[in-house]
């Protein structure tokens, strides 16, 4: 199977699912641009709703804020992302098509070229004697290219305005009002989801890297001087994390290495306690969402390659069939942004702790993007085997729907019979799918195709002795209880409180 077939294999189903489709896709679809469809929405929504359960909600010292997606210039003038968010950009003479310049030096040399200088990059494309990749044609020099996307704001326009590159930014420039929320105190953190947008040279490989995508972000802001006294890196210290550090990446590196987040900071190679803390919790949420652990690690980026704010990043790449991809990122902004915004603003972000001291906190900043956990969700959950249909191996924590319901035929009561329980199955909080027509074995086809865990089949002994058949989508078992019986039975199966097999034995 070649690798770019595996991810159109999945993208066929998106599409006829209704998972994810193309933006204004009757016109020709816009580069980079998606809309979830009616699964895909529910699925979108329960990867956000783990994380604000587990980053968000679950912290006493973390609140949520939901800021504009359009700032103005001011904002990045400070944060420097007007002056250093850029991709470096090469244009064909000829063509006149537009590719990022380190992109198409991996593509013709398999080298990483991401970070070098517009120089270093000329030098490569003359020594490798590069050209254009779609008509062959001399490559002009390279030069940088600014990701944002720029607006006017208000009708005689005169201010810039830009779509945000990442949420973080309206959480630095509300500091001052976030820090007296949380009574001046630290540590504390502050969350956003939201949309952010970067004019990509070239929007490539689905949710991967679109020009629109969502984030789910924390500024967690500290005493650098605390930084090895996270309030709760205790409960985390056991967790064991896959790490890539810069030495393995000069050596060559084949297997991660396999640390607990104790180890890990006593040994000098995650820096400090509050990085450890929120990659034990990005470990735990994936393993939650079906993506096997051996899959992703957390690699200790080169200095080139991390963000202009960034002291050093931590990002977590998965092994998809893409290649090695960034799904997270994790840096160190210190207090790069607030000392910025403080002296652009001629604020000070200066908070006085209870001994006096002076601190400007110092930011840790887990960025967890949706579209790619999404899609790596997918790869990793979907399945070819004998049973003669694709299906998607979806936890039960992600699976846009939870349970479907059938009538063995549509007369004599069957279907009443399993719009009553698929509605009482709904009121008690499952997603829950009824599908009355077709072949039984079609519809759990058609179940197991969009990755919903437990089918439930009424028939005539539902009728006779009250009791249905369930089916489980991993092994196509099936086990009979009564109608009473259900609702506990989905929970706890869901739950995995109870084995499939095993509660077969005891109903
Ligand atoms: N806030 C980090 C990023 O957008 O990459």
């Amino acid at each position: 199977m070649s690798e770019e077939r595996f991810m159109d294999k999945i993208i066929e189903v998106c599409l006829r699912r209704g998972f994810v489709s193309p933006t204004a896709e009757i016109y020709g679809g816009a580069g980079g641009f998606y809309d979830y469809g009616p699964l895909g929405t529910l699925m979108r929504q329960k990867i956000i709703d783990l994380w604000r359960q587990s980053f968000v909600l679950d912290e006493d010292d973390i609140y949520e804020i939901t800021g504009s997606t359009l700032l103005p210039e001011a904002v990045f003038k400070a944060s420097g992302h007007l002056d250093s968010f850029d991709d470096p950009l090469v244009q064909c003479e000829k063509c006149k098509s537009m590719f990022k310049a380190d992109e198409v030096i991996k593509g013709v040399t398999g080298k990483s070229a991401e970070g070098l200088s517009l120089e270093e990059l000329d030098k490569l494309i003359a020594d490798n004697n590069i050209n254009c990749p779609s008509c062959e044609g001399t490559l002009a020099k390279t030069r940088d290219f600014n990701l944002m996307f720029k607006t006017e704001i208000g009708s005689t326009g005169g201010i810039n305005g830009y779509l945000r590159p990442e949420t973080a930014q309206n959480i630095f420039i509300n500091f001052k009002r976030l820090a007296n929320f949380m009574r001046n105190k630290l540590p504390f953190g502050v969350a956003q989801m939201g949309s952010s947008f970067r004019n990509e040279i070239s929007p490539r490989n689905f949710l991967i890297r679109g020009r629109e995508f969502e984030q789910m972000e924390i500024e967690m802001f500290y005493d650098q001087d605390k930084e090895n006294e996270h309030p709760r890196f205790h409960e985390v210290a056991d967790i064991e994390i896959n790490l890539v550090t810069r030495e393995m990446q000069e050596k060559g590196w084949k297997e991660p290495l396999k640390l607990t987040t104790e180890a890990a900071v006593d040994e000098g190679v995650i820096p400090n306690q509050y990085l450890a803390y929120y990659l034990a919790l990005e470990t735990e949420m994936l393993k939650a969402i079906g993506i096997p652990e051996d899959d992703f690690w957390f690699r200790h980026m080169q200095d080139h390659e991390a963000p202009h704010y960034s002291a050093g990043n931590f990002d977590l790449e998965a092994d998809l069939s893409l290649g090695h991809m960034e799904i997270v990122g994790n840096a160190l902004r210190t207090d790069y942004d607030l000392q910025k915004h403080a002296k652009a603003s001629k604020s000070t972000f200066e908070l006085t702790m209870p001994d006096g001291k002076k601190v400007v906190p110092h930011v840790f900043e887990p960025s967890l993007g949706v579209g790619r956990i999404f899609y790596t969700v997918l790869e990793k959950c979907y399945r070819e085997d004998e049973r003669g249909w694709t299906w998607f191996q979806f936890p039960p924590t992600v699976a846009p729907l939870e349970v479907a319901v059938f009538p063995l035929m549509k007369k004599d009561g069957l279907a009443e019979l399993a719009q009553e329980i698929h509605n009482e199955l709904k009121d008690a909080g499952y997603l829950s799918f009824y599908d009355g027509s077709g072949k039984i074995g079609k519809r759990y086809a058609r179940a197991d195709e969009i990755g919903i865990p437990y089918c439930v089949t009424v028939d005539y002994d539902s009728i006779k002795e009250f009791s249905v058949t369930i089916r489980d989508r991993d092994t196509m078992k099936q086990i009979k209880l009564p109608i009473e019986d259900l609702e506990i039975a989905i929970g706890e199966l869901m739950d995995g409180e109870a084995d499939f097999e095993e509660f077969n034995q005891e109903s």
